[in-house]
Formats: structure tokens, sequence, C-alpha cells
């Protein structure tokens, strides 16, 4: 079944283009192969998507690539009507150009719409590797490092390769040592946010400073990488305040999770092989109350799901070392 493209409601970004208000996921989690997120992208554009989330490094760039020809070729839809959004991996953050035209290539697009610098450091980890694997090449945050990644970025808007560039896994500080040093502003910031890690304070921070907000694991991702689940991480679909709100909407509680993340204004970006079209239908069917709103924001229990062990530098303590949780960026060589 279809949905009204026309009625999915659009944000407007700081340039005062339009894009739709929710998209789709693509990260296979290391368990879903690139040919079923492959399948399931084809089906979520006949079913009226038109945003999606990709990454090189979620190795199924190529996948999808043929499913964006096909619905082309087809006269599904047209390139324009596709916001595709893909993600330069830490491992290429010295030769942006040379990943943003092999996402091109591959995913068979012509041009990017928004280009994200995955995480602000180069810290490469191998895919599928252990939670404990340390890469000694690895460092910490530096601006003059993460600036040269990002006038790359820039470079490929004033080259027609990408439309708009968006930043990923940021924190305030790291994003108060660069926000003056941006020639072409960034359009978003794709970070974690679910009901039970709304990070509040870099969400208002983003709005202030008229950065789209994208939340990525909007589910709170009961699927994702063994390496990321511990055993204090909570389920956020589990929770009373949630199912009771979706009980009285006759829903499963991720399309509680999806209205809230749209009703607060960031775009969620849920992964989906089954239930795809019930989620961009959430974007249509009664809203939230603001009482329902309210429950929803006494959710929040610092639930951070991606702790980012992999990416720590030599000397680093543990995870908390790269979200900055004391406002300073830690270890950090130029600020
Ligand atoms: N920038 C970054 O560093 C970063 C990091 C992580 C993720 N991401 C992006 O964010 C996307 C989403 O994150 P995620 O995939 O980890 O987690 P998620 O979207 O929170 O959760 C996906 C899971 O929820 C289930 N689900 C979805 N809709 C449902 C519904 N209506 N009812 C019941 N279950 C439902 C899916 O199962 P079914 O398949 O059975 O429907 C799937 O297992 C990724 O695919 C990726 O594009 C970005």
């Amino acid at each position: 079944m279809a949905v009204d493209v026309s009625k999915v409601p659009q944000i407007t970004l700081n340039n005062g283009d339009k894009i739709p208000c929710i998209g789709m996921g693509t990260f296979g989690s290391d368990r879903f192969s690139a040919q079923e997120v492959s399948e399931a992208v084809a089906g979520a554009i006949r079913a009226g998507y038109r945003m999606f989330d990709c990454a090189a490094c979620y190795g199924n760039e190529a996948q999808i690539g043929e499913v964006f020809r096909a619905a082309f070729d087809e006269g599904v839809v047209e390139r324009k009507d596709l916001y595709i959004m893909t993600k330069v991996w830490n491992d290429m953050h010295r030769d942006v150009e040379k990943s943003c035209r092999k996402s091109i290539a591959d995913l068979q697009c012509d041009y990017i719409d928004m280009f994200f610098i995955h995480w602000p450091f180069p810290n490469y980890h191998a895919p599928f590797c252990d939670v404990d694997s340390r890469n000694p090449d690895s460092k910490p945050f530096s601006v003059e490092e993460f600036m040269d990644t990002y006038r790359q970025c820039e470079a490929l808007v004033d080259k027609g390769l990408i439309r708009h560039i968006g930043i990923s896994n940021m924190t305030i500080p790291k994003l108060e040592a660069v926000k003056d040093k941006f020639r072409i502003q960034p359009a978003a910031c794709e970070s974690e946010l679910h009901p039970c890690f709304q990070q509040q304070e870099l969400f208002d921070y983003l709005v202030a400073h008229k950065i789209q907000p994208v939340g990525y694991m909007p589910i709170g991702s009961p699927k994702r990488p063994e390496r990321d689940i511990v055993a204090e991480d909570i389920a956020d679909m589990e929770l009373p305040e949630i199912r009771a709100i979706a009980a009285a909407h006759g829903v499963h509680p991720a399309i509680i999770a999806l209205k809230w993340a749209v009703q607060r204004g960031q775009i969620p970006i849920p992964f989906s092989l089954h239930n795809y079209v019930a989620n961009l239908e959430s974007t249509l069917t009664e809203p939230l109350t603001d009482e329902e709103m309210k429950t929803i924001a006494t959710m929040e229990r610092n639930n951070r799901l991606v702790k980012g062990q992999v990416f720590l530098w030599p000397g680093a303590n543990d995870w908390h070392d790269l979200w900055d949780e004391d406002g300073v960026i830690v270890d950090c060589p130029d600020v």
C-alpha cells in the first residue's frame, strides 16, 4: 500500500530547501544482508518514502544503487524526487571527494543531497570488529583536522557533487569550537535521539543554530549489533509510559516514538524490513496530545546506545571521553 507522498509533512532547511519529515535508515546492523536492506528500500520507495539515510560503511550502497536505478528506469520516481543522504567514513577524511564520488557511483544517483561527516574524527575501525578492539592510530578530536575534512565537503558543494553538508555524532563543545569557521553552514546534524536518550541540550543548540536535528536509532535500535549492547541499556519500547500511549492509540510503541520525534522537530530515520509502511503512515495519522508529548519528555534516562568505544585513542579513559560530558573537548590538541 502506498502513502500519498504529497501529504507527508516537510521540513525547511536553513537554506530554504524542503525535505521530508521522515526518512528510512539503511544500516543492516551486521545482521541483515545488503540484499535484504535493498529490497526494503525498493518497497519503501514504492510505499512513498523519499528520503534514505545511507553510508559508505554500511557496505550496501551498490545494492541500494541498483534499486534506485530500477526505480528511475521504471518511472517510479525521478532523481529529483529522492533525498539521498550518505556519509564519509572515518578512513576517508583525507580523501573526501574520492569517497563521495564512490558513493555517487554506487548509489547511481548523480549527486548526493546531504553528505555527512559520519564521525568528527578519522578513527578507523574495521567492520564487524570486536568492542574491545582499538586502533593505535586513533586520535582525539582536532579542530584543524575536522575543518580540513569539512572544507573538502564545502568544495564538493562548489563542484555540485553534494547539495547540503551534514555533521554527525557531534557535541556542543565540538560545535562551539568550529561553528565560526564554516563557509557553508551545515544543514543538519545526525545524532542518536530516542525517548530514553533525548539529548535535549544538544537538540536545543542545533535548533538555535538553524542546524536540523536528524535522529538515528529513533526506536531504540532493538536489533543493533551485539557489540553495541550492554546489560545497563534500557529498551525504550518496553517502558510503561510509551506502552500506555501506544495502547491508547492502538499501535506499536515504535509508532509513538516516531510521532514524538516528528512532533518534537527532529527527522527520524527508522530502519525497517517489515514495518516501513506503518512508519511512514505514522506521520499522517492522529498526532500525540500535548499531555502525551509531556509524558514522553519524562522518559529521558541518559540511555546512550552507541557508546563508540572502538573509536577511543591511546590514553583515553573510556567511552565517556568521546562525548565531552564535562563541557570540554577531551584531549583536544588545538582548543
Ligand atoms: N550517524 C550514525 O552514526 C548512525 C548510527 C546508527 C544508526 N544510524 C542510522 O539510523 C538508522 C536507524 O537506526 P537503527 O536501525 O539502529 O535503529 P532503529 O531504527 O531505532 O530500530 C530499527 C529496528 O526497529 C524495528 N522496527 C522499526 N519499525 C518498527 C515498527 N513500526 N514496529 C516494530 N518494530 C519496528 C525494526 O524491525 P523490522 O525490520 O522487523 O521492522 C528494526 O529492527 C540506521 O539504519 C542508520 O541509517 C546512523
